[in-house]
């Protein structure tokens, strides 16, 4: 069984996927929005009926019937409206990240987290403190986002399909992430061989202000590109894949990091976040991710004192 916890625009997208990729028989959606999870299930439901999809979805408003779930995928929280940053959401989503690991921990002890709410790598880390859970079973989902949208971009700039494109975006999920040219590939060759520095710098620049975009444009910022990402990393773990991919995970010294959620590469599986790829990088390189981790830590630092 899969619980997804919020069922705004993230949580229904990814709801939705996991149905048509097929990925469990039982779908449960928490809201605390009466009325929302149910309509969203029912909905749901009759999407499956009319694909002929092998997956049931229910709607509540009670996390004891998260009870069961094996993967708990946590979209819960509040979104950027029109020029705000990610980083303005801390508070309001520590307190409601924090509330929901507690009744993670209590109904499904033995679960997997995947994580969405903003600002990615602090929630992270509320949810890991909150629960209490090995850091391997709490996964931030943001890299597979910034990864997915630097390769479009290159593909556009390059007149390839984005598939042929391996991208690697580290340290923070906001405007400090860290795109590594020299260790993103399009089928062996570096990004830094083959666009111009001025195209890889826009490049850059639209991957990191591409989510403020369609916040700017539509009014609510992304669902589509996000569930379609969660649901990739849900299949990973429910299908034990061991699939390489980018996700947000508290690091043991790795990357010279102790306690801190940063977005790395690494293999996703039955067990979470199995383990962390280390690249290696050019110092020019570890500065950067040396100062994307900073942002990182400042804002965990400024977290009030009970959610550390
Ligand atoms: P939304 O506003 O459409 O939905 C959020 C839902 O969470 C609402 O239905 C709300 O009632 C519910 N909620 C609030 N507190 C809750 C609680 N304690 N328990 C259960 N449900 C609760 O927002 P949207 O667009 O779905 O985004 C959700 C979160 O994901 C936001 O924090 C957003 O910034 C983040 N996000 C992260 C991305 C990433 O790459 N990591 C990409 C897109 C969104």
């Amino acid at each position: 069984m899969i619980t997804v916890v919020g069922s705004g625009r993230v949580g229904a997208t990814t709801a939705a996927m996991l149905g048509l990729m097929g990925l469990d028989k039982k779908i449960v959606l928490i809201d605390i929005i009466k009325g929302l999870p149910q309509g969203e299930a029912l909905d749901l439901n009759h999407m499956s009926s009319i694909l002929g999809l092998d997956v049931y979805y229910y709607g509540s408003n009670d996390y004891a019937d998260m009870k069961g779930s094996d993967l708990v995928i946590v979209t819960a929280g509040l979104a950027r409206k029109p020029g705000m940053t990610r980083e303005q959401l801390l508070e309001q989503n520590a307190n409601i990240v924090w509330s929901i690991g507690k009744d993670v921990a209590k109904h499904a002890p033995d679960s997997v987290v995947i994580l969405t709410t903003n600002p990615l790598d602090a929630m992270v880390y509320v949810m890991w403190k909150a629960t209490g859970f090995p850091r391997e079973r709490i996964v931030g989902f943001s890299g597979v986002l910034d990864g997915g949208r630097l390769a479009f971009y290159t593909a556009q700039k390059l007149g390839v399909s984005p598939s042929a494109i391996i991208p690697v975006v580290l340290g923070q999920h906001g405007e400090s992430m860290f795109p590594v040219p020299s260790r993103s590939y399009l089928y062996g060759i570096p990004l830094d061989k083959l666009l111009k520095p001025e195209d890889y710098k826009e490049v850059v620049d639209e991957t990191v202000k591409a989510g403020a975009r369609i916040t700017e444009l539509r009014g609510f910022s992304s669902n589509w590109a996000p569930g379609a990402g969660v649901a990739l990393m849900a299949k990973a773990v429910k299908r034990d894949e061991k699939r390489a991919l980018v996700a947000s995970v508290v690091l043991r010294g790795e990357y010279g990091v102790d306690g801190l959620p940063v977005e790395v590469p690494l293999i996703l599986g039955r067990g979470g976040a199995e383990k962390v790829l280390e690249i290696e990088l050019s110092p020019d390189e570890k500065n950067k991710l040396a100062q994307s981790v900073e942002a990182i830590r400042k804002l965990i630092n400024s977290l009030p004192n009970q959610y550390k």
